[in-house]
């Protein structure tokens, strides 16, 4: 029985599909365990480029099971959306089960996200407009709609009319908004959605404990990053859950114990979408350099990608609150032609060399990144499949991050294609 975590070390869009899609064969389950379309997750396989936000990467492997589990918000109509793609396509396998405790991004959560960005004018979060933070909210204000209802539709239906009652009264007193929800319009959907999804609920800690009693593999599959954590990222300009390794836990109802790795995931550079502090930002030639060279614009939004260094004080600080026990770094193609290439070491504030004692949007903007530099390298490197044919600037680049955070790399991505990976020795073992 093994059990891997993959997350992400920065601020989300690293490249975890191509690392899930990648190990997926090698597992039995997949699970995704927060978030929700929030996530966009590209896969490119076999010359075709697939975009999910809600179905786990390992979706197009029909004989592997793929659980969206109780940590994660559902919206209904996007799921049904997905999985009507795959339909067209002939390549549904039956393969996806959703726990019954997930929450329900009803659309009133999404009206809700957009009116209160609106509202924070140039405050505002720069959410992906998705209904994530008011879902999570009403989960923990005990006011959610579970997926697990849709099999219960009298009690479904008084729980919309008290929820509903109070949603209407918000929009109208909070945001003036004169259109209230009809509680049996909201039933009648919902009900219309159960009949593809109500087959597909399955209790999350069941399905999870089913395949670890058994010996099976479990790889768990983290959205965003570290530094959108909802408790440990750049608060308040964050998601709204918990995108550290112990997430997963708490998504899925596997044990801390029982997991035995967690593979962090990086780019060599950084991006950020939304607002909120980027120490290492670049707003000239070489961010756009990147943003064009890395097509980093929102899998979920299409928004432009703000772009930057690599910042080591950020992921020594991610890889340990992840507990990471090895790292991959994505998209080092993207530097490729660069002169020079730069890394943060370390920050500086008030003149002096700052030790960083906690992560948060008011800490960080008070810091100035201080760089590390290399000389960069021609390229172009995707063609490379070892270590040795990689030019000795960039190995000279990997190794000094692999000291710095004292964290294995294993995985160099050179490009979005599968095959377009070294493995750096030994291999990443299942
Ligand atoms: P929300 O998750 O839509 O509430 O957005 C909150 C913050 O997280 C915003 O800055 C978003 O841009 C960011 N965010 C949410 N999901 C992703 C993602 O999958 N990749 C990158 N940023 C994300």
């Amino acid at each position: 029985m093994t059990v891997v975590v993959i997350v992400g070390s920065q601020w989300g869009d690293e490249g975890k599909g191509k690392l899930t899609h990648y190990l997926g064969p090698d597992f039995d389950l997949v699970v995704r365990f927060q978030g929700g379309s929030n996530a966009g997750h590209t896969v490119k396989t076999h010359g075709e480029t697939y975009k999910f936000n809600l179905l786990p990467s390992a979706i197009l492997y029909p004989d592997r099971t793929c659980l969206m589990a109780d940590g994660m918000v559902v919206n209904p109509a996007r799921l049904l959306d997905e999985i009507k793609f795959l339909k067209k396509k002939n390549l549904w396998g039956d393969n996806l089960r959703i726990g019954s405790h997930a929450h329900l991004v009803m659309p009133y959560h999404i009206l809700l996200d957009e009116l209160e960005e609106k509202r924070l004018g140039g405050r505002a979060i720069g959410t992906t407009k998705q209904g994530i933070g008011p879902c999570y909210a009403d989960k923990f204000a005990r006011l959610g709609i579970q997926i697990g209802d849709l099999l219960h539709p009298s009690a479904l239906r008084e729980r919309l009319g008290t929820v509903v009652e109070l949603k209407n009264a918000m929009l109208k007193g909070v945001y003036n908004h004169d259109e209230p929800y009809s509680v049996d319009g909201l039933y009648d959907n919902l009900m219309r959605a159960a009949e593809t999804l109500g087959p597909l609920v399955v209790s999350s800690v069941e399905t999870v404990r089913g395949h670890i009693e058994q010996g099976n593999s479990v790889l768990c599959e983290g959205a965003q990053g570290a530094l959108l954590d909802v408790d440990y990222g750049t608060y308040p300009f964050v998601t709204s859950s918990h995108t550290v390794a112990a997430g997963a836990c708490l998504g899925t109802g596997i044990s801390v114990s029982e997991i035995n790795k967690v593979i962090g995931v990086s780019k060599a550079y950084t991006t950020r979408v939304g607002n909120g502090v980027f120490p290492s930002e670049l707003t000239g030639e070489t961010g756009n350099h990147m943003r064009e060279r890395g097509l980093e614009y929102g899998t979920t939004t299409g928004r432009p990608r703000r772009c930057g260094w690599l910042d080591l004080v950020l992921l020594r600080y991610t890889l340990k609150i992840h507990g990471c026990t090895e790292l991959a770094l994505t998209k080092i193609d993207v530097l490729d032609g660069l002169k020079t290439v730069k890394v943060v070491g370390s920050y500086r504030k008030n003149g002096s060399t700052s030790t960083i004692t906690e992560i948060s949007d008011r800490q960080l903007s008070q810091c100035e990144p201080v760089y590390e530099e290399f000389k960069g390298w021609e390229g172009p490197i995707s063609g490379a499949r070892s270590e040795e044919e990689l030019p000795p600037e960039l190995v000279r680049f990997v190794d000094f991050v692999e000291q710095e955070v004292g964290v294995p790399i294993r995985m160099l991505s050179l490009g979005p294609d599968h095959d377009e990976t070294v493995w750096r020795i030994p291999k990443i073992q299942i």
